[in-house]
């Protein structure tokens, strides 16, 4: 049997990374992370990311086959990730995927981001369908039913703000620098749940979240102490923030799960590195095997890109070289 080994390539928000993954193993995951250059906008600036990505995405192609000790001749496939995301920063790595896979005479695979966040937990071990899977991103909060490889349904998403986006929100309002996840969750561990924070929709029937409520009334109390020349406790703040985030997570969770009984739910996305959903996770969700990327394929990598595009490559999914970048690209069917 031939080898197979698959180029990815990712680029849609502000980390660059090239992995190399052979016969479903992670020999190569490089990520140049931009973040220090957005830190002072206090978020992404899409111009600032494209141009890093045109800086460095050559080298790490480079370095994804130094270290994984591969050569272009060995390759089966390019993989690159086409949309959601910035379009000018999906731009970068498709121009590169096309560039590199015309090259080489090597067969284009076109993956969906979200479809990465999810299949990195095929890090962790081979997954078993049905499953549902709760990803949270910075651009993205949704519950996916999987009926089989490949095969996504979104049965329940946010109306509004993104979870990550809202702890990156509510950051920036207590001068945490960008992207604020990791801190909060950190100081969160610190503090109290004492401001009874909004959970928005936590009792209605759907899937369905928001969030936008809470970083409003996050805000507001925030805001409100501050012009009565009253500090409030940062890690009480982010505990709340926090308790308030995770109790709908839970339970939105929870109700899919009842709605759709399957023995695997995955949890996926940068949100997913959070340790206050990890421990919760470990402590009310039972009867179901959980699966968590380990913390380095939670944020974007293209390791993760390269095992949705093993699963494109066994289906024959090839794209041509007219492939354009899809910012808005949708999360349904198989995937494109
Ligand atoms: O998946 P990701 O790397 O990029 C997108 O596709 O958006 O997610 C980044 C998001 C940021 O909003 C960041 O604040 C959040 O994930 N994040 C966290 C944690 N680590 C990263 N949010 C909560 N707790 C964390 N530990
Ligand atoms: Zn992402």
């Amino acid at each position: 049997m031939t080898d197979e080994v698959i180029l990815a390539i990712e680029s849609s928000c502000d980390e660059t990374s090239v992995a190399i993954l052979k016969n479903n193993q992670l020999l190569s995951n490089i990520i140049a992370s931009q973040v220090e250059s957005h830190k002072r906008f206090g978020g992404v600036v899409p111009e600032v990311a494209s141009r890093h990505h045109v800086e460095v995405i050559t080298l790490c192609i480079e370095d994804a086959l130094r270290e994984a000790g591969v050569t272009p001749k060995d390759l089966s496939a390019v993989a690159v990730t086409y949309g959601p995301g910035l379009v000018g920063a999906l731009l970068v790595g498709l121009a590169a995927a096309k560039a590199f896979a015309w090259a080489n005479h090597l067969p284009l695979l076109a993956i969906n981001h979200m479809a990465g966040h999810l299949m990195a937990a095929r890090e962790v071990k081979p997954l078993t369908y049905p499953l549902l899977a709760l990803l949270a991103s910075g651009g993205h909060t949704e519950l996916v039913y999987v009926k089989k490889e490949g095969d996504y349904h979104i049965v329940g998403e946010t109306r509004d703000d993104a979870v990550g986006e809202a702890y990156d929100k509510v950051g920036r309002v207590m001068g945490l620098s960008y992207p604020a996840g990791k801190e909060i969750d950190e100081l969160a561990h610190q503090g109290v749940d004492r401001f009874d924070f909004p959970r928005a929709m936590i009792k209605e029937d759907h899937l369905d979240f928001s969030f936008s409520g809470l970083k409003s009334a996050f805000i507001n109390t925030y805001h409100n102490a501050e012009q009565r020349g009253e500090a409030l406790s940062v890690p009480d703040l982010c505990a709340s923030f926090q308790a308030a985030v995770l109790d709908v997570l839970i339970a939105k969770t929870k109700k899919a799960l009842e709605r759709y009984p399957v023995k695997t739910l995955v949890v996926a996305g940068g949100v997913a590195a959070n340790k206050g959903l990890r421990e919760r996770l470990a402590a009310e969700i039972s009867d179901v095997d959980v699966i968590l990327p380990p913390l380095r394929l939670c944020g974007d990598n293209a390791g993760m890109i390269a095992y949705a595009a093993h699963v494109a490559l066994k289906e024959g999914q090839t794209a041509d070289l007219s492939l354009n970048a899809k910012p808005s690209l949708a999360f349904e069917g198989l995937g494109d």
